[in-house]
């Protein structure tokens, strides 16, 4: 092992876990999830296999967009503890061997931050430029990322007698982040977090937050890296960029990707919802053979779901129109005309088969996985929540009322739970981790076999014939091993003939394929495995079954890996 890669650049291995303090565990029972009961299911998190948590925004916050709108950047809300209790987490994440990174939303802050109510209410105000303000409308103001609900990105606002820039709601407005007082408030807020024991952050709509009137203002992106790598030799940033391909490259930086470390994949994601309307592969095979190559210490992060809804803004008309059609058929299920409010497991009627396909096609995809909370117990929605809110229920952890989340009223919990068939009684982890068949174990499987299989995280993707559109074939290929994945997204079963004579060249290394020397083929998820070695010509036959899936690692002669 090389020490000067594999052992700094966490991220390009690592398994990130998203979660909302809020909606996690209620230790004090006052119906609102806290730091303390996330400290005491830290080590679910641990024995599921995560090796870094993102937090929500957990800061104090008028609390009208879950929390992405903050009124005071070195806090924590005091539903959720103090600051003492955020330090107990991440001290005993770190002792699980977890990272901890959060969430730095500085494109914007509440209406409700004391730097907005002293700029509205004092021109003369040293606070009065940290924002943006006009005189009057622009004829081309740009849409708001919430059109349905917002006119536009300029309000006005009375006490100022100005009108600002928001590009999201209008309780948020934007900062002037081309200003340096700032910026230096923004490098002050990300010293202090990294002061407090977190290795990075996730960042908040990143294009917003880096647009001036001027363009893209990359070099604010590289000093900001710049600054968190001083501060920390682990820091990394995780950037929320949902743009085209092309246009998400200048994101990860010219210069040898020194700005955002990693990017989620929102162009994978969206193209892997089409797949799996059409039940064809193709669309999701296309978009990963378009993804860009990185520099070494760059990496993407693969997702199903995140916290928002799930975006189809890439998607043409008629393709979103298709995901539509098949899983979110209901108007009330839908949002801003481009997303779906709904977890998976529902859209996809609760299929084991279909759902379990979908999770081993994101842990073998290069990259690093983002679980999102209760994704790993396959968690549903709750329709009667309107919009995002939908998917942002209480972890459900048993099958008491309250689902093990708090013991509160009902009427007094910050979410309600999810209900009907994904109720606790049905869906929930304490029932999980006594069923050697569960979704919890299943995923718990696949993190083991990703976390052994750094050929993932670090290797080359690529797209092997399978000779059926239904199912995607491909390999990770990098110096320490070779991984296949085979998925097939149809109901029915196939027979795949893979010619694998290429990679198994690369795998018997100068020995050859011949003989004893010719690499095996080993069947990571199965129970009982024997390596089989392919046929003479390199070509290997795989029954799949409806919705079924493999991880067939290369065994070298000298493999040494456990498997
Ligand atoms: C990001 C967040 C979303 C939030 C928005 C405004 O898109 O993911 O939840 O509403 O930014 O902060």
């Amino acid at each position: 092992m090389r020490v000067t890669d594999t052992s700094d650049l966490w991220w390009k291995t690592a398994v990130f876990y998203n979660l909302d303090v809020e909606t996690y565990l209620d230790w004090n029972d006052d119906g609102v999830g806290d730091l303390e009961g996330l400290a005491h299911r830290l080590d679910h998190l641990a024995e599921l296999g995560v090796t870094c948590l993102w937090l929500a925004p957990f800061y104090p916050s008028p609390q009208q967009d879950n929390g992405y709108d903050i009124s005071d950047y070195y806090g924590v809300d005091p539903r959720y503890g103090h600051l003492g209790d955020f330090v107990e987490v991440v001290r005993t994440a770190n002792d699980r061997g977890m990272r901890v990174i959060v969430d730095l939303v500085v494109n914007h802050t509440s209406d409700q931050h004391p730097w907005f109510q002293a700029a509205r209410s004092d021109p003369s105000s040293r606070f009065r430029d940290y924002y943006q303000w006009r005189d009057d409308v622009p004829d081309d103001q740009p849409e708001n990322m919430f059109p349905d609900v917002e006119d536009g990105v300029w309000s006005f606002d009375e006490a100022a007698g100005q009108y600002y820039r928001h590009s999201f709601y209008s309780h948020q407005p934007d900062l002037a982040t081309d200003r340096q007082e700032v910026r230096d408030e923004i490098a002050k807020v990300i010293g202090f977090w990294l002061q407090l024991g977190i290795d990075g952050f996730r960042v908040d709509a990143v294009p917003h937050l880096i647009d001036t009137d001027e363009g893209a203002e990359h070099g604010f992106l590289q000093a900001l890296r710049g600054y968190v790598s001083r501060r920390s030799g682990n820091g990394m940033m995780l950037g929320e960029v949902n743009l085209p391909y092309d246009e998400m490259v200048p994101f990860f930086g010219a210069d040898d990707g020194d700005e955002l470390t990693m990017q989620f994949d929102f162009v994978a994601n969206q193209a892997l919802y089409l797949s799996l309307a059409r039940q064809d592969a193709t669309p999701l095979a296309t978009a990963l053979a378009a993804r860009p190559a990185l520099a070494r210490g760059n990496q993407w992060g693969n997702f199903v779901r995140n916290h928002d809804e799930l975006t189809l803004d890439q998607l043409s008309d008629d393709e979103r129109d298709e995901v539509f059609e098949a899983f979110a058929p209901l108007e009330s299920q839908r949002i801003h005309g481009r997303g779906i409010v709904r977890r998976l497991p529902p859209m996809l009627d609760g299929d084991p088969r279909r759902i379990r396909m979908v999770y081993s096609l994101m842990f073998s995809t290069p990259g690093a996985p983002v679980l999102f909370y209760g994704e790993e117990i396959g968690m549903g929605e709750n329709p009667a929540v309107s919009g995002r809110g939908a998917v942002r229920t209480p972890m459900q952890w048993t099958d008491e009322t309250g689902g093990g989340f708090s013991r509160a009223d009902a009427d007094d919990l910050v979410a309600p739970l999810a209900d009907e068939g994904w109720a606790p009684e049905h869906v929930n982890v304490s029932r999980q981790r006594h069923e050697p068949d569960s979704m919890l174990r299943f995923v718990q499987d696949l993190i083991r076999h990703y976390r052994s299989s750094p050929e993932i995280g670090w290797g080359e993707l690529t797209l092997l014939a399978s000779g059926h559109d239904c199912v995607l074939a491909h390999a990770v290929v990098s110096s320490t091993g070779t991984l296949v994945a085979v998925h097939n997204f149809a109901p029915d079963g196939r027979s795949v003939d893979l010619d694998l004579s290429g990679l198994l060249g690369a795998a018997a290394g100068d020995g050859g394929d011949a003989g004893a020397d010719a690499p095996r083929l080993v069947d990571l998820l199965a129970e009982r495995s024997t390596p089989e070695a392919p046929a003479d010509d390199g070509h290997h036959r795989i029954e799949l079954e409806g919705y079924g899936f493999r991880w067939l690692r290369v065994l070298r002669a000298d493999e040494k890996r456990l498997v």
